[in-house]
């Protein structure tokens, strides 16, 4: 048999036949999705053991069981469990403890509303897969579990973050609940406020992306050629205003890239996180990050356009400890090239976080039960640690009534 004569595969691809192809794909992700997610609630929070309640609190175990079980006790006493009647408390419990019995200075409320000014923090790197997301959702639920209230915004079209908080961006986020009804008419009275839905996780709320936001990308430039007066980079800012009394921290999320959105949420931020995989051309991509931003920044600077970060913050993540990593080189790069701005802090490469990807959560997702202890405290231990961290550089200025 002659092989060359057999009619050849027709591989040709119309842009028309697209369409019909990206239909069958959202098909397939959705049943993965309802394989993997397990019907409503999608998410539910971890429950804690009293030794990780202890740990929050700073308070030892035997003064929380006499807590606990005092009689007339305003504290959550959590529920006996198993054979040993071990006490678990909820995600909610424990927030209320750290809140009542840490030392952990806790922001003073006037009739719900905060007397402070909650703080913008955005995660941004131009490099694809750079823990940017992660880093957003674990520094949250790291706040949230120090006491705090926050909000994460999802600025990425790809919607990771808010499918981390138990959304399926395709089927549970519309146009509308995203920021972009703001973003197009920015005179909506409360900003933002009306975006805002409560998560599974106590104390943490979101503002949901949906591949739509792309729209933003030519709704901006074209508003700004066309509407004298408008300022592209600061509708976000403006937006997040009214939300600063109600939240403690606002953790923008962003793609990886110097889109409008970025802009406007870099424009916005406070103060900037740099997830850094240590590996080299995470390291040249971030390189190529501060100069192209800073080029648009003196863009700003000249039309008099100028802002203070209170902090940039390099965290290195991902990190592998092994022989053959090429961390240490990159580390080194890393030390020259940001000085002060790396962190001590590094998140280490670890299985539970990329397993974790697949059922869309993070390690403050997982129970002690659902692991070995000392395997998520390699990854948690240093991620609160950060928290703490950018939590003692805001409350020294809350104490001094900034
Ligand atoms: N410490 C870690 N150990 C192992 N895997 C990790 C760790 N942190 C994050 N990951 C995994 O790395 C991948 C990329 O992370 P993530 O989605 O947070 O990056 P990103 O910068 O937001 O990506 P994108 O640019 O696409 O928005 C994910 O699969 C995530 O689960
Ligand atoms: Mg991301």
């Amino acid at each position: 048999m002659n092989f060359s004569e057999l009619p050849g595969i027709d591989r040709s691809v119309k842009l028309s036949d697209l369409g019909e192809f990206s239909e069958r794909l959202s098909v397939m992700t959705n049943e993965l999705r309802d394989q993997i997610l397990a019907p409503r609630p999608r998410k539910t929070p971890p429950s804690f053991t009293i030794g990780e309640l202890s740990e929050l609190c700073g308070m030892d175990r035997s003064k929380i069981n006499y807590l606990a079980t005092k009689e007339g006790g305003e504290l959550p006493p959590g529920e006996a469990h198993g054979t040993g009647r071990a006490r678990i408390f909820s995600l909610k419990d424990v927030r209320t403890w750290v809140q009542q019995v840490s030392d952990i200075y806790q922001t003073p409320l006037v009739t719900g509303t905060r007397e402070h000014r909650g703080r913008v923090l955005i995660t941004a790197n131009f490099k694809g897969g750079s823990c940017k997301t992660t880093t957003t959702m674990c520094i949250g639920q790291g706040l949230s579990l120090r006491g705090r209230k926050v909000l994460v915004i999802d600025l990425d079209p790809q919607a990771s973050l808010s499918e981390l908080c138990g959304l399926y961006a395709e089927k549970d986020v519309s146009w509308e609940d995203t920021v972009l009804p703001y973003i197009y008419d920015p005179t909506i009275e409360g900003g933002l406020s009306t975006k805002v839905q409560s998560t599974y996780w106590d104390g943490l709320d979101v503002i949901p992306a949906h591949n739509y936001l792309h729209d933003a990308e030519f709704h901006l430039p074209t508003a700004q050629k066309s509407s004298p007066g408008f300022e592209f980079w600061s509708v976000l800012r403006r937006g997040i205003e009214p939300l600063r009394s109600q939240y403690d921290y606002i953790v923008l999320d962003t793609a990886p890239s110097l889109s409008y959105m970025t802009l406007n949420g870099l424009m916005a931020a406070d103060s900037m996180v740099m997830p850094l995989v240590p590996e080299s051309l995470d390291f040249i991509s971030s390189v190529s990050f501060w100069s192209l931003f800073a080029e648009v920044a003196n863009g700003f600077v000249e039309h008099e356009v100028d802002k203070t970060y209170d902090f940039i913050s390099v965290l290195l993540s991902r990190v592998d400890y092994g022989t053959t990593s090429s961390a240490p080189v990159v580390r080194s790069w890393a030390q020259r090239a940001y000085a002060d701005w790396l962190h001590t802090t590094e998140v280490p490469a670890s299985s539970v976080m990329s397993n974790g990807a697949l059922a869309f959560s993070t390690v403050f997702d997982l129970s002690r039960a659902d692991s070995v202890a000392k395997t998520l405290a390699r990854v948690k231990s240093p991620l609160m640690e950060y928290c703490k961290w950018i939590d003692d550089q805001y409350v020294a200025q809350w104490r001094a009534g900034q």
